[in-house]
This record gives C-alpha cells, structure tokens and sequence, in this order.
C-alpha cells in the first residue's frame, strides 16, 4: 500500500518520495514533509514558538504558542488566526467570513478519483490509491475533503479539494485552491515560465523574499504570459543534483500559484484558479470541485523532475489513439499564405509536401466563411467557396489521393461581428450589457457558460467532422478575456462565469473526442497561450508558440520542457527570414529545433530549391527513425540558453544504450577552443560510440569530461550526435 496512517499520521509513499500530513489533538491537519523517504514520522521537527501577535484558537486554552499561524497547515483556512495566504476563503450567510477546518475522517480506496467535469490524471486500480481527508468547519458545517491521487511508480501526488455547503444558508466561495502546504524554512528558490505572444514560457529563476511571489493568469486562459507550472527548488538544485518540487495546475483558466515566505521563514505554497475572476454561490447541500494540481518532487536536481512531469502527462493525462505512438508529420499553410489561397494554391503544397513524405496536410485559418482578413468570419463554420471551389470534400478527397491526410483549423470560441453567427446571435457573445465590449484581435468570444452556446459548437462541428474525412483538427483560440457577463446567469452568480465557461469548453471537448476518437486535436491559442495540463487532456499536442523561429524557439521550448513532453509540443519548419524575427537560421538548424516536438512545416515548399528539397525529405525520414526515441527517450536539457550561449538537449533510451544530442550554439567565434558539452543520464561504465566518427568514449567521460563539438560554422549553428552503447 502507498498510503499508511499511523496514530493519526498519513504518509503517502511512492517510489522514491514521502509526503506526510498530521492531524493534531485539536483536529488541525499539518503538512509534515514532501521529500525524499525518511522511514518515520516527520513530526519531531515541530515547533511550538511562543511568537507575539499570532494569536490562539480557543480550543487550545492557555496554550500561548499553539498559533495556526506558525503551524505548518495543509489546507489553510481564512480569518481565523492564521494571517497567511489562505486555501479557502468564504462568506457565509451572515457577512462573516472565518472558515477553521479541523479533520474528521478520512477515507482510502484503490485507484485513482476522477473530477466531475474537469480534466484529471487517471490511472488503473492498481496504479494508483485515492486518500480523502474530510475537514469541516464546525460553526458553519462548510466541509471541505481533499483528495490525493497517489500513484507509487509515477512519483507523483496530485491533490483537489471538494467543498460542500452542510449547512442551512447559502456560501459565497471566494477562493478555492487546489493546492496548499507549508514547506519549512530554507533558501527556497521559485522558477517559474513567464512570457508573452510569440515569447511563452521564459524560464525565471529567484530567490523567495519575505512577502509574497506570484505567478497567474487573470486572462481567463492559462495564458502567455505565465504558465500555470512552477518550481520549488534548493538554492543548489541543478540539473542533475539537489532537491527541488514542481505542480502543475490541470486548468486552462485563470490561475494563481503563490509562495510566501512568513515571518519564520517558513513557506506557504498555494495554486488554484485565480481568485480574482472567481467566486462562487454554494446553495445548501451544493459541492464545488476545485481542478486538480499535479505534483512531484525529486532529490536529484531538475532533470528528473521533468521527466517525471514528461512521464504522467504522456502516460495519464494525455489520451487517444496518439496518445503514446507517432504523430503525422504535417504540413501547415498558415506561414506560407496567410488567408491567401485557394483550392490549387493549397493541392499544390500539399503534393509538393507528399513527394517529400510529410504524411498530412493542414488547411488553417480563411477556409470559411467569409474569412479573407482576420476582421471578419469567425463563427460561420461552411466553406469559403469562393477560395475551395468544390469544397470541402473534393479538397480532401485529392489530398487523400495524394496520400496524404487531411487536417483542418478552427477557433469554435470566438466570433467576429462581422459574421452570420454573430448577426442572428449576438447574445451568444461575452459583452456587458450597456458597455462596448473590448475586443482582441477584432473579435469576440462565445459564452460557453451557456449550455445552449455549447450544443450549438457541439452540432455545428460534429456535423463537419461527421461529412468529411478530417484526421486531425487545429483548435485555437485567439485573444485574452474580458467584459466578463453571462446572459444565462443570475446577478449573484456572474463571479461564476469564467470557470463555468472552462467547464463549458472542457464539456465541448469531451464530447467530440468521444464521438471522433480517430481524429488528433491539436490545441492552440496565438501559439502556446494555453499551454497546459487541461488541454492535453483532450488534445495530446498544442503549438508551442506563433514564433517560428530556431533561435527563439530553443528558449520557449527549453522552457517548456520542465513540465511538458517534447510529444506535446507542436514545433513546425518555417521560411526564411523568419516572419516574427527576420533571422535566417539555416535549414539545418530549423530542422533540428523543430525536431525536438510533434513535427512538421509551416512554408511554401514549392519556393525550395531542389537541394533544400532533398534536405526537408531527409529530415522527415530523420525524426521518423528517431521519433520513438524522441517521444519515449528520457528527455536532458545539456545547458541553459539563457546563459551559456548555446541550446542544447538530448534524448536517452530507456535502457541507456542510444542517445541522440541536438543542439545549437547561438554565436559563432573566432580562434577559439571547440565547445565542450557534458552529456547527462548515460551508464557510467559502458562504452559509447559515437556513430559520426566512430569514436568511443565511456559513459563516464561524457557525463564528467563531456564531448567536444564538431566545428560549427556561422550563427546559431546546429549540431546532432547520435551514440550507441
Ligand atoms: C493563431 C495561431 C496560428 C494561426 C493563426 C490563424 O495565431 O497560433 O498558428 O493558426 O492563428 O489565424
């Protein structure tokens, strides 16, 4: 059993990690340690501090240093006597708004708990255990159960609470995190993925001050701007050594994740949906589920940590038929003609593309309606005939002849005014009455906080994916929220809006890839802005980012790499110059930076020349001979772009006997020494050749000594080594 509970004492055990919870004389339930197996009771390193101004809850009469303010909690509730962050905040019935949760129970069963309409990790009865822990309020009877999911060989804990309204009057939820738990003192450091369009997913690395650090999304989305992934890690932590943890929150709405360092320097770690687009009414008897935060930890450095993250997304949280094998390799026309093309335009790429051995063709944005700039036609989802002239169906059915399949771009959320939708529906939009709504990218959202919103998507695209032979869809969604109001909800429950419209989204796309199983969803928003655990749960890939460009992308994907499989990442081939950045990395390099995700090529291939031709055939016939290696390999980072002046990855096989390395180094350099670059995870004592020049070198050499680079010429220049034990 993973889960043992001794005198009160709950230890979650997995393969190589300890998380311990305690529940005290008084009820209250401490977070005991989230770290390496101890074989015992982290209870011996309480304290009870006698501190000024942290005052004392009643129960525990004369006790003067008995303060929920200097415990380590697990769950912390609100307004009474802990002046941290809270979990949970409240109003009830009569204004006020104290919550002191104390446990009552708790429950253990196989397997792992599901969450009524929102994304979660699952696994087999045998894979995973589910713990609740019943806490309640005992004024107010609001009770709250945490749920851990433990799953033993994964190494990972993931948490959700559900909170019911026992009592009599109705209770305004005014945060709800998924997530909490104080960490003792130490030099806690806190990574976590900022960014924006085009420039997702920076990775920022700083010590925890006293006060509060954030990271969250008021966007209504996960967002570019910040991930909904951070990182707790000793001040030593590396790569390869040191202690550190990381959550990641299944969501793709609004977030927040704090750290706060108290006034003993212990830390409060909180994630959930951002509080400040959120609240919601619990009528008596109503329960609320918080979305789900995964967690892992490792004691030796990041990397592992990462493939941890890498391993339960692929293995429980993505699902579908390409959930595990290989991905088409796909050719999208977005780059190469924007909204300008028609019928022969796009059949002659894709034949171009099928001669080179790309396996799908992806038709994007300006297909509809009358879709010929991005003012205009979002929302009526029939064919543009005056670009596709025979339609949908005869544009596929050559495709197909081709051999090729055929993949198709949509964005349901959104709508333009300028679109028959949004002229017989235009109550359907998010927009406050009385107020001109703002608009992003000239559009408007759907509300799918309405139902009937919802079946209309629902039937409109069910209807195109049931006519034709549509092998994968690009979903995306292309602007922030705001103007947040719903036409379907009462005035006391707007705070509701935006999570119900999550719920409304996840809904959606639940049920189309039910009904179409065989189709790949790829999601998207503006590139990488929803970027998250929640959508790989319906679509096992997403664009990484609109910035198609090599140099740029090494950063983004380095980036997303600490949490998300390369698998996830949709990473395309596109023109030179680049059309974000003017660069003109070579083919080579391009190649390579794409190759380190779900690949493919975003230009006209038609505008190649024979040679360039040649070389995009070879590397489709490369990353299919690597992809398992790509997909299933133990993923390294080999170096930091942000400061050695290189990007550099590498993938091992399970079993340690192949290794690929990519890489690109940013600047070249006159009279200099050749780089030399350490390779990570090998087996010490084998030997490895190197398959190039046939040299061989032990696993310890590369690892301590590392490998010199090949001369590289020119500016961000790439590399690729390829070794066999
Ligand atoms: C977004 C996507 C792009 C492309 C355009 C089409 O920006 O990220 O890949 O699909 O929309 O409008």
């Amino acid at each position: 059993m993973a889960v043992s509970v001794k005198d009160n004492i709950f230890s979650l055990e997995t393969r190589n990690t300890l998380y311990q919870m305690k529940a005290d004389e008084f009820g209250v339930l401490y977070h005991l340690w989230y770290g390496a197996k101890t074989g015992c009771s982290m209870d011996y390193l309480l304290d009870y501090p006698d501190v000024g101004f942290s005052g004392n809850p009643y129960d525990a009469g004369n006790r003067r240093n008995y303060s929920l303010d200097t415990l380590p909690l697990e769950y912390a509730g609100s307004g009474a006597g802990d002046f941290r962050i809270p979990a949970i905040s409240v109003t009830h019935g009569d204004g006020s708004t104290a919550l002191d949760l104390r446990f009552r129970e708790y429950r253990l069963t196989k397997g792992k708990y599901s969450i009524p309409g929102l994304p979660a990790v699952y696994a087999g009865e045998d894979e995973a255990e589910t713990l609740e822990i019943v806490l309640k309020d005992k004024a107010s009877d609001v009770e709250v159960i945490l749920k851990y999911g433990i799953l033993e060989e994964a190494d990972v804990i993931t948490r959700s609470a559900v909170v019911t309204n026992k009592g009599s009057d109705a209770v305004v939820l005014n945060r709800v995190h998924s997530l909490c738990m104080d960490i003792p003192g130490g030099d806690w450091e806190w990574v976590h993925f900022h960014g924006r369009h085009n420039m997702e997913r920076q990775a920022e690395r700083m010590p925890l001050i006293h006060g509060i650090q954030e990271s969250g999304s008021g966007r209504g989305t996960s967002s570019h701007q910040q991930n909904p992934g951070v990182l707790l890690c000793e001040k030593s932590c590396g790569e390869n050594t040191g202690f550190c943890m990381g959550a990641v929150l299944m969501y793709s709405g609004g977030f927040q994740a704090q750290a706060e360092k108290d006034q003993l320097d212990q830390v409060r770690f909180v994630m959930g949906i951002h509080p400040g687009s959120f609240s919601w009414t619990l009528a008596p008897g109503e329960s609320f589920y918080t979305p789900e935060a995964v967690l892992s930890c490792s004691g030796e450095g990041m990397a592992v940590l990462s493939q941890r993250f890498h391993h339960v997304i692929r293995n429980h949280v993505c699902r579908g038929k390409y959930k595990l094998g290989p991905r088409p390799v796909l050719i999208n026309n977005w780059e190469a003609t924007y909204f300008h093309f028609d019928q022969q335009k796009i059949l002659d790429i894709a034949r171009q593309a099928s001669e080179l051995g790309i396996d799908m063709m992806v038709l994007d944005d300006g297909w509809f309606g009358e879709r010929d700039t991005d003012c205009s036609g979002l929302g009526d989802w029939f064919v543009n005939e005056n670009k596709l002239q025979g339609g949908l169906q005869n544009l596929i059915a050559q495709v197909n002849g081709m051999g090729m399949k055929f993949g198709l771009w949509f964005e349901p959320e959104a709508v333009s005014e300028e679109s028959r939708l949004y002229r017989e529906h235009p109550e359907w939009a998010i927009r406050i009455p009385g107020r001109k709504p703002v608009r992003g990218r000239y559009q408007l959202l759907l509300d799918l906080s309405n139902p009937e919103v919802v079946d209309y998507l629902y039937h409109v695209l069910s209807k195109i994916l049931g006519e034709n032979h549509i092998e994968y869809v690009k979903w995306d969604m292309n602007r922030s929220f705001c103007d947040w109001y719903s036409a379907v909800l009462p005035r006391e429950r707007q705070g509701e809006a935006p999570h119900r419209y999550i719920l409304g989204l996840y809904g959606l796309l639940e049920r189309l890839t039910r009904d179409f199983p065989e189709i790949l969803f790829e999601g998207c928003s503006g590139g990488g802005g929803r970027f998250d655990a929640g959508m790989l749960y319906y679509c096992p890939q997403i664009w990484c980012s609109d910035d198609t460009d090599a140099h740029e992308r090494t950063f983004i994907q380095y980036g997303t790499s600490f949490f998300y499989p390369v698998s996830a990442v949709g990473s395309h081939v596109s023109a030179v110059p680049n059309h974000q950045t003017g660069r003109s990395a070579s083919l080579k390099t391009r190649g390579i930076v794409a190759m380190a995700g779900s690949f493919g090529y975003e230009l006209d291939l038609n505008c190649l020349t024979d040679g360039e031709k040649e070389e995009v055939s070879r590397q489709v016939r490369e990353y299919k001979e690597y992809q398992e290696l790509i997909y299933d390999g133990k993923y390294y980072r080999l170096s930091n772009p942000f400061e050695d002046g290189m990007s550099a990855w590498s993938w091992v096989s399970e079993d340690r006997s192949r290794v690929l390395v990519h890489g690109v180094v940013f600047r070249a350099v006159p009279n200099s020494l050749r780089r030399r670059l350490k390779l990570s995870g090998l087996d010490k004592q084998a030997k490895y050749k190197v398959s190039d020049s046939g040299e061989v070198y032990t696993g310890a050499a590369l690892m301590e000594g590392g490998i010199l680079l090949p001369w590289l010429h020119g500016d961000d220049a790439a590399f690729e080594l390829y070794l066999t034990r």
